[in-house]
């Protein structure tokens, strides 16, 4: 098998080869934030969003990162791959603790941690099961915090499902690692960005491209009774894509697959994703 391409604290190695304190913020409180960067052609894709976005997590953990640096090791490690598409997941921990404290001192060293995988990115039908968002009140922090995601995910995964749809007493927020859109009366629609949500690049990038041909997105508050009556719908991620929505086990909804609007979205995304 062959081993996987990583860097830690700007060393590349194999993954196998990295050694993390148990010490480390990430292990102990989860103190770290971070990306995933996919790739095509191997080019990266909307590379400065996702930097954008890194910056942006870690303005709010006061975490000071040089995106020069952490730039470098991202694209090595898309160069490194032996497949052309994929991704580079990259990981900024506050850094290690003599001792663990929930206080942190500012003079402890960053904590960096890269690996790239092949990926392809083929377009997978979803069975979803509806939850009540279970997380944190800062969850447009793309943080390693993940515990509410992962609970729900696994839930849906006993129940046959391949990921979740959350809500906050009815307002829906987004997927377990997706963010959600569908079409309700021919208008394309996706929950307005708030605190509950993270500011996914591909959401934006579907918004753009859409928007370049003239289709509005209605982003705003939207409830479970507005996604009952929904024709379709599909959530997007950086791994997913696109990604359609065929059942939601415990929704009284009727998808259907080849919805027109739908169709438009998926090929003007696919040529914008894949260029
Ligand atoms: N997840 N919402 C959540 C909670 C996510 O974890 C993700 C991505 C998204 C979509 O964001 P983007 O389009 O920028 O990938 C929305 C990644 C892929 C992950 O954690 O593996």
């Amino acid at each position: 098998m062959e081993l996987i391409k990583a860097v830690f604290n700007g060393k590349f190695d194999s993954l196998e080869n990295i050694k993390v304190s148990p010490f480390s913020r990430a292990y102990t409180f989860s103190d770290s934030i971070y990306e995933v960067v996919p790739f095509y052609n191997s080019q990266p894709i909307e590379y400065d969003k996702h930097i954008n976005r890194l910056q942006y997590s870690a303005n709010a953990l006061s975490i000071k990162i040089n995106l020069d640096i952490i730039s470098d090791e991202i694209k090595k490690l898309i160069s490194s791959c032996k497949s052309k598409s994929g991704y580079v997941y990259y990981q900024v921990t506050r850094g290690q603790d003599p001792i663990r404290s929930h206080i942190y001192s500012n003079d402890v060293e960053l904590e960096t941690f890269g690996y790239v995988l092949p990926h392809t990115f083929e377009t997978k039908f979803l069975k979803i099961m509806i939850c009540k968002d279970l997380r944190w009140g800062r969850c447009d922090i793309k943080s390693t915090s993940l515990l509410g995601n992962v609970l729900s995910m696994n839930e849906a995964k006993e129940k046959g499902c391949d990921e979740v749809i959350m809500h906050n007493d009815n307002i829906l927020t987004e997927a377990g690692a997706s963010n959600l859109f569908f079409v309700k009366d021919g208008d394309i629609c996706t929950p307005a960005l708030s605190n509950n949500i993270l500011p996914g690049i591909t959401r934006q990038i579907l918004i753009d491209t859409l928007s370049a041909i003239d289709i509005n997105v209605y982003e705003k508050d939207f409830t479970l009774d507005d996604l009952t009556v929904a024709s379709s719908a599909w959530l997007t991620s950086s791994t997913k894509g696109m990604a359609p929505i065929e059942e939601i086990i415990n929704l009284d909804c009727d998808l259907i697959l080849n919805d027109d609007k739908y169709l438009i979205a998926k090929q003007a995304f696919d040529s914008k994703f894949f260029n």
